[in-house]
């Protein structure tokens, strides 16, 4: 079903993000026939690209990173027609005047700030005084949303200053996942996991979002950053609230982003003996991570692991373990429900037990497995297995895990649409923030250096220790 009618201005849209996710993006959107044919894709940046230079760009990111297969000869070319170019100088006013003459009357007006947040300020002001924007546009922003809860406040403030909550979306791109969204549809629309889901039931839930990559051309950002602002912050964060919150009465923004703030709000700081902290190290043939953002004594991590515990009727006693991490052994997603053992097993421990665990694979192959306990097959006694019931998400669609739409395919698509459920509130944001600076705080207090972790493993032993030590452990990254 397209879409209504719109004219969207990226701001930076010659940059990584927008060749990479937004714009083939949505090239697939228009191959998928959800783009109206009149609509306007408008880039803005500070070079002197002109509509035909950023045709060009859009084009070789498309062939690139679009996985445009499906798309028939000339879908493409007409694709570009839509796109546009105009050079506008963020802090200054060159660009403003002519950006305003392209844009149209009657038409979904979406801003996306694929900018860093120093330029947050100067584009919502503008947008404003050269009337770009009015009460019904709506402006796109991407993470990092703040450093910290003070520059997170600050920046909300900022926008607040010209836009309503109401026209703010704030990016998470975990949340456009597909898995993520069918993570909802799998709590709220079976009647199978909802009574287990609390601690009555569930043992432990294990949260891990592992990378094969290096911090690559980023070091510069990742190094003020790190993992538990790059990732768990926000991603890992999303995660939890969705697999904790209560069911929302509607599948409403607002009704949906309560829950989740209740759940941030509800988590216990975290002790600092139940955290782990690692930083990939070199090997043989590869640098490390000090080598790679350039600072030998660098104190940041490239990986985090931790227990956390939700204060709340439904989770009290249930332990939460995040892990992510760059340079694991595998690039692997999952959220692991573990439930508990069966109280008393009638066939005798010799007979062997295992726990039920529900994993839910965010990438790559996105899917579900239940693991269930059954007999093993054959005449040999009452001995228990565990098979898995297995499910993934594309083959149940019938297609290739590659037309599994890209989070941002969603989200830009939300945007348009005028629906922020998957975005998230500035009170989100905050919250969230408040609960991981006290975390960054104490190991800088600490003087606390992370411990170093070989290449391809899963992590430093501190990470192992922490799951050992209450008896459990976590499942492999393959
Ligand atoms: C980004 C982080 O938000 O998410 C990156 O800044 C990380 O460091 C990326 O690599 C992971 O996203 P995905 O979709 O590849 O899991």
């Amino acid at each position: 079903i397209p879409v209504d009618n719109f004219d969207l201005v990226i701001f930076g849209g010659t940059g990584d993000l927008a060749r990479r996710k937004i714009l083939p993006g949505l090239f697939r959107r228009y191959c998928a026939g959800q783009i109206p044919e009149d609509a306007q894709i408008i880039g803005a940046a500070r070079s002197d690209e002109g509509d035909e230079g950023f045709r060009k760009l859009v084009g070789d990111a498309v062939r690139e990173f679009g996985g445009g297969r499906h798309c028939e000869d000339g879908t493409l070319e007409n694709f570009l027609e839509r796109v546009k170019y105009v050079r506008v100088d963020a802090m200054g006013d060159d660009g403003w005047e002519e950006l305003q003459g392209r844009l149209r009357l009657g038409v979904v007006k979406a801003f996306y700030f694929s900018v860093g947040p120093s330029l947050f300020g100067a584009l919502a002001e503008r947008l404003r005084s050269f009337g770009l924007a009015d009460d019904d546009s709506r402006v796109v922003v991407e993470k990092p949303f703040g450093h910290d809860l003070e520059t997170a406040r600050a920046l909300n403030a900022t926008l607040a200053q010209h836009f309503k909550e109401e026209q703010i979306y704030r990016i998470d791109h975990y949340l456009g996942k597909e898995t993520v969204q069918n993570l909802m549809a799998v709590r709220f629309g079976n009647m199978l996991f909802e009574p287990l889901w609390n601690s009555q039931y569930v043992d432990h839930i294990q949260i891990t979002v592992a990378e094969t990559v290096d911090v690559g051309g980023r070091g510069g950002y990742y190094d003020k950053s790190g993992a538990m602002r790059d990732m768990v912050q926000n991603h890992l964060m999303q995660l939890l609230c969705l697999i904790a919150m209560e069911p929302p009465a509607r599948f409403e923004p607002d009704a949906v982003r309560d829950e989740k703030l209740k759940v941030i709000r509800a988590l216990d700081p975290v002790d600092y003996h139940h955290i782990a902290r690692g930083q990939y190290a070199a090997d043989d043939d590869q640098p490390g991570y000090r080598v790679h953002v350039g600072d030998p004594r660098s104190k940041t991590e490239s990986f985090v692991a931790l227990k956390c515990h939700i204060s709340n009727w439904r989770w009290a006693g249930t332990p939460f373990y995040l892990r992510t991490g760059k340079k694991l052994r595998g690039r692997g997603s999952e959220i692991a429900v573990v439930f508990k053992d069966a109280p008393h097993s009638i066939f005798g421990d010799e007979a062997g037990r295992h726990n039920n665990i529900l994993a839910i694979r965010l990438q790559p192959d996105e899917g579900m497995t239940l693991g269930v306990t059954i007999k093993e097959p054959g005449p040999g006694g009452m001995r228990l297995i565990d098979v898995p019931l297995d499910m993934s998400f594309a083959e149940a669609l019938g297609a290739e895990a590659e037309d599994v739409p890209d989070a941002y395919e969603r989200l830009i698509m939300d945007v348009i649409r005028g629906n922020q459920t998957l975005f998230m509130r500035g009170d989100e944001v905050e919250a969230a923030w408040a609960w991981t600076d006290p975390i960054i705080e104490g190991w800088n207090r600490r003087g606390e250096v992370p411990k170093p972790y070989d290449a391809g493993s899963s992590g430093p032993e501190d990470a192992l220790m922490l799951m050992h030590r209450d008896g459990r452990k976590w499942r492999e990254i393959k």
